[in-house]
């Protein structure tokens, strides 16, 4: 079996990712130091999958522990790096945590891998290198790169690095996946999103507050230039977005040596902030309360993917609905107030 290194395999993408991995007959390896998930994670996988994936807690930014795992793993495959800071408010407030976590444990990784000769990596890009695109969809060659907070920056420029380093190491081969808005969770319930505090992205905000934890939701602003006044991103289900990452793997296998190309994973359809509120009230039966509020500093107001590349490249294309993702993020959101 071909044995595949998932930093941050314990988070809300990399854990559907091990699972996608299993399925499709991959080994993965967790890497992680739990620093924003918990074992229940684990637990989770392990029920899916009918094992326990092999788990290394550590910090990815520590040369000397990733070296001694990778030194005990072996012959490895390729890897897929998920560990990163993600909140773009905290990253504001603290710029060189973010640097050094997002950044530095991708310069080790890259390092070490030179040193193995390692020749596949996966990176979780994001779309936020795009800032506002002048035009819509945007395409994976949009000039624009007006990443608006310190967490896009790292974005950009860990893309950069991954472009140097496949310059210059042989048979090193890269692919960038550009995520949207990943929301859902695993249609068994077992795996999902584990916000932090007060959740800032939409979906997890909406799930807490049909669950009764939160008052009212918040939506920040109805006054854009949009169909009904509320800003639009491209809403894509994490199960879709694992599987993309075993595609694009598959994909690197064949690629010629130093191959680094970046891919858009959404799915091309924009929604607003109120299309994905009323989707999940419909679908779920359930109400969720909220108002109006003001602008959230800094938001984009509309963004959604080109999908022209990864269809035709990659050869991918999502196969869930917003409804599908409404549904089993509602699902995950009551399995975790059960286990409370
Ligand atoms: P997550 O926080 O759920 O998962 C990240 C995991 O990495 C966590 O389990 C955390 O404990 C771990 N981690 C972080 N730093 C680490 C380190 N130094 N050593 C070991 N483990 C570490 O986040 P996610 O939503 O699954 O995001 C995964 C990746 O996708 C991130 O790189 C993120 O920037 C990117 N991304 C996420 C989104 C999104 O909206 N969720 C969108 C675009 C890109
Ligand atoms: C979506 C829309 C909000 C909460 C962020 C990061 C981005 C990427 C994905 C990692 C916006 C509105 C939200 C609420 C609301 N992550 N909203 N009330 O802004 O597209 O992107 O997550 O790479 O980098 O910036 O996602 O879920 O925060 O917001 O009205 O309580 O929902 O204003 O219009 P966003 P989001």
């Amino acid at each position: 079996m071909k044995k595949v290194i998932v930093t941050g395999g314990a988070g809300f993408i990399g854990s559907h990712t091990v699972v996608e991995l299993v399925a499709a007959g991959y080994e993965p390896v967790i890497v992680d130091d739990l620093r924003n998930s918990e074992e229940r994670i684990l637990n989770g996988i392990e029920t899916i999958i009918g094992f326990r994936p092999t788990f290394h807690r550590l910090d990815c930014t520590d040369p000397i522990a990733v070296s001694s795992m990778l030194d005990e793993e072996g012959d490895v495959h390729g890897v897929i790096h998920f560990a990163a800071d993600k909140a773009v408010g905290e990253s504001m407030s603290r710029p060189a945590m973010y640097y050094r976590n997002n950044i530095g444990s991708l310069a080790v990784l890259l390092s070490l891998m030179r040193e193995r000769s390692f020749k596949h990596i996966v990176f979780s890009s994001s779309c936020t290198v795009y800032g506002q695109p002048d035009s819509l969809p945007v395409s994976e060659d949009s000039p624009d790169r007006n990443a608006s907070s310190p967490y896009g920056e790292t974005k950009v420029v860990c893309e950069q690095l991954v472009r140097r380093q496949c310059e210059a190491v042989p048979g090193l081969k890269a692919a960038l996946l550009r995520y949207f808005n990943p929301i859902g969770a695993h249609p068994s319930g077992l795996i999902g999103e584990l916000p932090r505090g007060v959740p800032n992205n939409l979906v997890p905000f909406v799930t807490q507050t049909a669950a009764g934890l939160r008052d009212r939701l918040r939506v920040n602003g109805d006054d854009y230039d949009t169909v009904d006044g509320t800003c639009v991103r491209d809403y894509i289900h994490v199960v879709d977005l694992a599987q993309a990452h075993v595609t694009a793997l598959a994909w690197l296998e064949q690629a010629e040596p130093q191959t680094c190309e970046a891919f858009n994973l959404g799915t091309g359809k924009g929604r607003t902030v109120m299309e994905v509120v009323n989707a999940f009230q419909k679908e779920n039966k359930v109400i969720v309360p909220y108002v109006v509020g003001p602008r959230r500093a800094g938001d984009v107001v509309s963004v959604f993917a080109d999908t022209t590349k990864s269809r035709e490249v990659l050869r991918w294309e999502p196969q869930l609905t917003l409804e599908d993702a409404v549904r089993d993020a509602w699902r995950w959101q009551r399995a975790l107030a059960v286990k409370a």
